[in-house]
């Protein structure tokens, strides 16, 4: 990054970096939890609910994207070795219930990781908010769509 772009980040570079690729660890989980998911479920609700995973899958991987872009941008690298991608996240990851029909588990955890996603981009917008402008944007994006999601699923789980 830019010597100027560095100079205006009041908090630790290595600890942004540090909280900027937990969450880009995240995002990569959650898009492949749910892209797994629009591929194992079945049953009447599967062909609702699969676009809507699909989807959301492609929305964790443009946040995976942003977050990597800052991550760069901040002299960091994003995850290089694939195997340590759950060792770096905060919110895990959760595999497809052994029942390809049990769609109301499928939410309940889509719904899990969205909300860990909400708690952590939320106490992530507080502590950037006046120390890393650019950083705080990233994740206050984020937050807003994850609030959104959260809402989605929740409508969804309602009507089953
Ligand atoms: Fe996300
Ligand atoms: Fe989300």
């Amino acid at each position: 990054m830019g010597r100027t772009g560095r100079e205006i980040v009041k908090a630790d570079i290595n600890e942004v970096l540090n909280d900027l690729l937990q969450a880009y660890a995240d995002e990569w989980l959650a898009h492949y939890q749910y892209w797994l998911a629009a591929q194992w479920i079945r049953g009447i609700d599967a062909d609702t609910l699969r676009p809507v995973l699909m989807k959301q899958s492609m929305d964790e991987l443009k946040h995976a994207e942003k977050l990597a872009q800052r991550i760069i941008q901040l002299g960091g690298r994003p995850v290089m070795d694939f195997a340590k991608l759950l060792a770096t996240s905060r919110c895990g990851y959760i595999a497809p219930p052994e029942d390809p029909t049990d769609i109301k588990r499928v939410i309940e955890d889509v719904l899990k990781s969205e909300q860990c996603a909400i708690r952590f981009y939320n106490q992530m917008v507080e502590k950037y908010r006046f120390t890393d402008v650019v950083t705080y944007e990233v994740f206050e994006e984020l937050l807003e769509d994850e609030v959104d999601d959260e809402e989605e699923w929740e409508r969804f789980l309602a009507k089953l």
